[in-house]
């Protein structure tokens, strides 16, 4: 069932690569509410991470949604594999080829949630033709490939304007990049209801020490429920 309650969703790019599986149980254990997987291809973006092997050896790890951000060019012939390895959201980027449309109708065809995510510097007027292909739009709030850069402001309005285009279609709002307890509440004032957070979540704990993952993990839920 589609809600737009608040979803922080942590990104295993700041956990511990060595231990990946129980960084997945330790962050829901803590309260989180969905796992981001950041893929990375060393060609649509300047970092590599892992592919959908490391999806699926993950999978039994995680007891709530897998959501999984395709940073890489092609994405068609992966989809398939992501879908297998059980991702229950899939997000192919808008700029990583000339048929999005295509991939996110393989997308949902593979039994997989579609999303959309946009770079800092593309505009929302493509969106249009694409909102009844989606269930969630990620708008990426730094340049993607790194965990721990800067918040981009001026994304802020493209989240207010996505938000007036989707009125009460079932499509989440995905913030990626920079969220803190100081920048949550900015873009769930916007709109947005599911919240990416890498370094603001997983600083300062471990899987033998989790317990501040669940304090960042409230802190950044407090104050985006601030804004609402
Ligand atoms: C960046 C990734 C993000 C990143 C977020 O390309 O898509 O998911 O891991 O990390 P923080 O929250 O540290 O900016
Ligand atoms: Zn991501």
């Amino acid at each position: 069932m589609f809600d737009r309650k608040i979803k922080i969703a942590p990104s295993i790019l700041s956990a511990d690569f060595a231990n990946f599986g129980q960084e997945c149980e330790a962050i829901e254990a803590q309260g989180c509410d969905w796992v981001h997987v950041d893929v990375m291809d060393g060609h649509f973006v300047p970092n590599i991470t892992f592919g959908p092997a490391m999806c699926a050896a993950i999978r039994p790890h995680i007891k709530g949604v897998m959501d999984v951000h395709l940073m890489i060019a092609p994405v068609d012939p992966y989809i398939e594999a992501f879908a297998a390895a059980g991702a229950d959201v899939i997000s192919a980027h808008l700029e990583a080829g000339p048929h999005i449309h295509r991939s996110l109708q393989a997308i949902r065809g593979a039994g997989a949630k579609a999303g959309l995510a946009i770079n800092p510097g593309t505009g929302i007027e493509d969106v249009d033709y694409l909102l009844d292909m989606v269930d969630l739009i990620c708008v990426m709030t730094v340049n993607p490939g790194f965990g721990g850069q800067k918040f981009i402001h001026s994304q802020i309005d493209k989240v207010r304007k996505l938000r007036a285009m989707i009125g009460d279609r079932p499509i989440h709002i995905e913030i990626d990049g920079g969220v803190t307890p100081e920048t949550a509440p900015l873009v769930v004032a916007a709109g947005a209801d599911v919240l990416v957070a890498g370094s603001a979540v997983f600083k300062g704990g471990s899987v033998a020490n989790p317990a501040p993952y669940g304090a960042n993990i409230r802190a950044i839920r407090a104050a985006a429920k601030a804004a609402l």
